[in-house]
């Protein structure tokens, strides 16, 4: 059974991780708008990856014999100006989700529940990988904007179109 602050601050990160999910699907219809369509299913993907870990989060709730609350989700915004700006913001989201999760597993450590930070630490490594292929992403974007053509972008908008999880 979790304490009810505990309780409380998972089903906050189920919003987050929902609302990650929202402003992934944001940026995916954007770019598909702007004519990048491996940078939106990159988008769209790691939406559906935002989804499971919301649902990573309900189930442990369940488990723990607790209550999943559903709150309402905040907008999110839906103009971006350059694919550069796109990832930009999408590092900058996830540095914030690193930080919520960080402060849930100091949460954990203070309240003593050894259950929740073994179970927080599988998000630990993952916002790890995230921050990392986000930042991967970036540098390929910065490396072809020397490039004028635009032939640089298509190409990484083509590879990220080969994403399959
Ligand atoms: Fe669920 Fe991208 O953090």
């Amino acid at each position: 059974m979790l304490s009810k602050k505990m309780s409380e601050a998972l089903n906050a990160q189920i919003n987050m991780e929902l609302w990650s999910a929202y402003l992934y699907c944001s940026m995916s219809n954007w770019a598909l708008d702007s004519g990048y369509e491996g940078i939106s299913h990159w988008f769209r993907l790691q939406a559906r990856e935002e989804q499971s870990h919301a649902e990573r989060i309900a189930d442990y709730i369940h488990r723990q014999d607790s209550k999943v609350v559903f709150r309402p989700i905040d907008e999110v915004p839906n103009d971006w100006g350059s694919p550069i700006d796109l990832f930009l913001d999408a590092a900058k989201h996830e540095a914030k989700i690193t930080d919520c999760i960080n402060r849930l597993t100091k949460k954990a450590i203070a309240e003593e529940d050894l259950a929740t930070q073994v179970f927080l630490q599988w998000f630990v490594s993952e916002q790890v990988e995230e921050e990392d292929s986000i930042r991967a992403i970036l540098t390929d974007l910065r490396k072809i904007g020397a490039c004028e053509c635009g032939c640089g972008l298509h190409l990484v908008d083509r590879e990220l179109l080969q994403r399959t999880k």
